[in-house]
């Protein structure tokens, strides 16, 4: 799907990025066409270092605007996740209660539901605030960001074994000799530990503390950076955050949106797991240098800068794989990009989730085969 007013930054084969305010190119979406909205705000404190100065006080009348049209936009069975670091009242050792405050103020006041809290918990995350934890040592290093999950409804769609995870040593023992692990009795709890808890379902309810260190390699993206030297995206999400909430909250060919999408972890996760997706980015630079999230790992420094400059320049980078059988466009559309080698147009992640990296129009085991010399149609991202 592309937004009617707006040329996208670049498109994938399931996706497109654009650059601009979240509301209005929100407001553009269809009402109801949305599975999932998936997104990181600029945190109350980042947005006074990085992006602006919205204090704290005004945070969530300031999210809320977006929240609205998000709920509109979303369809009945659909889910809203926002996750939100923590913060600190200024000038104390007092935490800010502004999260808390915008899951009260989303379900009180908008008609969201809560679905059910999430906690990311960063292991790798390096201790802050320098004041009150490395110098005064009065508070514990701050490593949980709070993950909120809202229904439109309250019976969003999802399923929690699409997320399953690996079962424990213990559980794994049980599973390979029940007899000679246990004897089923009742637990003093009442609980009736039977049989049946010995039954492999695959692997184990995840809870909802997810456990996941922020020191991904992010290697083609970071390579592009470097290459064209473009800043990072201070404030990336591991990659496995995403993912475990568009496992869990939607299927194959369901639109996934981030509107706040930075380098655009989100919409590159979507293509990998065959949602379709939409990035919203007010950064024109975050948003160019998020392009490399799509470029296989053989890309080379010619492949990212013109990409990079294209975006920079406002021209529409098309990263679409080539369809075995489909004929190729002859005549790009006014102020596209046209990656200019054969193997940047392969450069999109596979259906396995690796990338495809292929060097030349050899077909690709995922794509859908045409008839030669049939017009290909594009499929809108809203179609069903
Ligand atoms: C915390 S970062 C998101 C990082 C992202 N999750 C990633 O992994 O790269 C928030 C982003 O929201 C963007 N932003 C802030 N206000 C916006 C607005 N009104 N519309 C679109 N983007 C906005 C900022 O430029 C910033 O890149």
């Amino acid at each position: 799907m592309t937004l009617t007013n707006h040329t996208p930054a670049y498109v994938t084969n399931r996706g497109a990025a654009y650059c601009g305010d979240a509301l209005a190119l929100l407001a553009e979406l269809p009402d109801e066409s949305v599975n999932l909205v998936l997104t990181s705000p600029p945190f109350a404190l980042q947005r006074e270092k990085e992006y602006g100065n919205r204090s704290q006080a005004d945070y969530v009348e300031w999210l809320a605007q977006f929240a609205r049209l998000v709920q509109r936009k979303l369809k009945a069975d659909g889910s809203f996740v926002v996750d939100l670091g923590g913060a600190y009242e200024t000038g104390s050792p007092t935490r800010s209660l502004y999260n808390f405050r915008v899951a009260v103020h989303f379900c009180d006041q908008l008609g969201f539901h809560l679905a059910e809290d999430f906690y990311w918990h960063n292991p790798s995350k390096l201790p802050s605030p320098i004041e009150w934890v490395n110098k005064r040592k009065l508070r514990a290093k701050d490593s949980v960001n709070t993950v909120w999950w809202f229904g439109k409804t309250r019976w969003p769609k999802a399923d929690v074994t699409k997320v399953l995870t690996e079962y424990s040593d213990r559980m794994k023992k049980l599973l390979e000799d029940p007899a000679g692990f246990y004897t089923p009795k009742k637990r003093p709890s009442g609980h009736d530990i039977g049989k049946a808890f010995a039954k492999d379902n695959g692997g184990a309810i995840p809870s909802n503390l997810l456990q996941i260190p922020n020191s991904e390699s992010n290697g083609v993206y970071l390579r592009g950076c470097k290459t064209v030297m473009a800043k990072q995206h201070p404030a990336r999400f591991p990659a496995k955050l995403p993912e475990f909430f568009i496992r869990f909250l939607t299927e194959p060919g369901d639109l996934v949106v981030d509107i706040f999408a930075g380098s655009n972890t989100t919409g590159s996760v979507a293509e990998r797991e065959g949602r379709k997706w939409l990035a919203f980015e007010e950064r024109r630079d975050y948003l160019a240098a998020s392009v490399f999230r799509f470029f296989g790992e053989e890309a080379d420094d010619e492949g990212f800068k013109s990409a990079h400059d294209a975006i920079m320049d406002g021209r529409q980078v098309d990263l679409r794989r080539v369809v075995y059988g489909e004929p190729k466009p002859t005549k790009p559309a006014n102020g596209s990009h046209y990656p200019i080698k054969p193997s940047q147009s392969l450069l999109l992640l596979n259906e396995g989730g690796t990338t495809a990296g292929l060097k030349s129009n050899r077909p690709v085991a995922s794509v859908n085969y045409r008839k030669p010399g049939r017009t290909p149609k594009r499929k809108s991202l809203l179609s069903p």
